[in-house]
């Protein structure tokens, strides 16, 4: 029981004052005896046993002498934070309101507060009251003249229901946060399962189209190499553009096929015969310097943190993994496009079985929101044309196709993408 639950707060409100005074002195002894009772018990029991009684029995009783008076009281109590749990009014108050007016208004202004009637025989009986305030629950009637038994037992059961009804709403008002909490979550996780099992689809589909496609691709390149071979034979003035139109050929035919690889690497396909051993740190250095060529941003300043990579050496397909490391620097590199300090840091870790490249960038954070939805496919926040939204995702393929995997590790604002790779041992 809590510390308010210990005082009852009953308003009396009747015309006569010396009903009041009938009620003081019956609340005033409940507690009274029971003080007397809680001294007898840690006299006999010690100081220990404080299972008060006065803890349960403790009513303070207030007066109200008009109806109007009586509803003000009420109102007033309970904005103060000190409400009443229960009343008690008498039906016949001139000249003011009547009882039953008084608890109309009451009823109506005050959802929690329990009220009982005091009627003398001759007043309204059972169903005309009803038929004025209604049939409620919150209103009890007794006839006249009282007993004082019954008074205390109203008194007690009457406030017990009214902390039960807060009790009660507390527990329904808890329970609608939780279950508004539960619908907020089911709700993401269906929009979840919604886009990855869209993804999924689109995943099936691409790697159908791309699987079709790989062995034109493969033999469109095989014919180029076949007539190159061929035109080097013509004489010099009568191949020159020849040449040029066949190099077209050949360059735009292996940009297709390497997406077409990139689409069968982002369904998971990968052809483990090409998977060959090499050394972290050249491998490294190799990528690196690929992108630094082909970047236009000359301020970028690449710092190398290897560790013991000299000595860590990894299986996979090479130019698969450049791939996702420059999809990881070309993000490093739009990330610090408009920031004045254009810092991109490759560091390397080990742990026993595996090795950690780590891209940290000095450039634009990622925002709350998206952190989740960067590594989806298509997920992009650059300008069309700028971006395609597949670099992460595919790089996390690579990853994954590695035995490995890709992530984001944010500390302290810092970003950074941790590909993680297995180690030959
Ligand atoms: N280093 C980074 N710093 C800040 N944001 C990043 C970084 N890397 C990725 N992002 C965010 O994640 C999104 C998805 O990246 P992702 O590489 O998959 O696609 P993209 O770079 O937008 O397009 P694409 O790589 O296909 O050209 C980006 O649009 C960007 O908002
Ligand atoms: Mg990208």
């Amino acid at each position: 029981m809590t510390d308010n639950e210990n005082l009852k707060r009953i308003l009396v409100i009747d015309d006569q004052k010396s009903i009041h005074e009938d009620f003081k002195t019956i609340f005033g002894e409940v507690s009274e005896s029971d003080k007397e009772l809680d001294l007898m018990a840690q006299q006999i029991l010690g100081a220990g046993s404080k299972k008060n009684s006065t803890e349960i029995f403790k009513y303070v009783v207030d007066s109200a002498f008009q109806g109007q008076e009586g509803y003000q009281k009420i109102l007033d109590a309970k904005k103060s934070g000190n409400p009443y749990h229960m009343a008690f009014v008498d039906m016949r108050m001139p000249p003011g309101w009547d009882g039953l007016e008084t608890i109309e208004k009451v009823l109506k202004d005050d959802n929690d507060i329990q009220m009982v009637i005091c009627t003398a025989y001759s007043d309204h009986s059972v169903s005309d009251i009803e038929a004025r305030i209604g049939i409620t629950d919150r209103v009890l009637i007794i006839k006249k003249p009282f007993d004082k038994v019954e008074i205390i037992q109203l008194a007690k059961s009457l406030c017990e229901k009214w902390f039960l009804l807060q009790k009660a709403r507390m527990k329904v008002e808890e329970m609608e946060t939780i279950i508004q909490q539960r619908s907020k979550e089911i709700e993401e996780i269906q929009k979840q399962l919604y886009r990855s099992s869209k993804m999924a689809a689109m995943g099936t589909l691409a790697g159908g189209v791309a699987h079709e496609l790989n062995n034109p691709m493969a033999i469109l390149l095989g014919y180029v190499g076949e007539v190159e071979k061929n035109v080097k034979t013509l004489p010099i003035n009568e191949n020159n553009s020849l040449k040029k139109a066949i190099e077209g050929i050949r360059v735009s035919a292996k940009r297709m096929y390497i997406v077409v690889k990139e689409l069968l690497t982002f369904v998971g396909e990968n052809q483990k015969e090409d998977f060959i051993d090499f050394k972290v740190c050249d491998f490294l250095d190799a990528t690196i310097s690929v992108f630094s060529k082909t970047t236009l941003d000359k301020d970028i300043n690449v710092i190398k943190e290897y560790t013991n990579s000299e000595k860590l050496i990894i299986k996979g397909d090479n130019l698969q993994l450049q791939e996702m490391i420059l999809h990881l620097l070309n993000n490093a590199k739009d990330a610090i496009a408009q920031t004045p300090i254009k810092t991109i840091l490759i560091k390397t870790l080990t742990t026993d079985k595996n090795v950690q490249i780590i891209i940290e960038d000095s450039g634009t954070p990622i925002n709350e929101d998206i952190r989740e939805r960067i590594f989806e496919p298509y997920f992009t926040t650059k300008s069309v044309g700028k971006g395609k939204g597949i670099g992460l995702s595919v790089a996390r393929n690579i990853a994954r196709s590695h035995s490995g995997d890709l992530s984001l590790d944010l500390v302290d604002g810092k970003k950074s993408f941790i590909v993680s790779l297995p180690l030959t041992l």
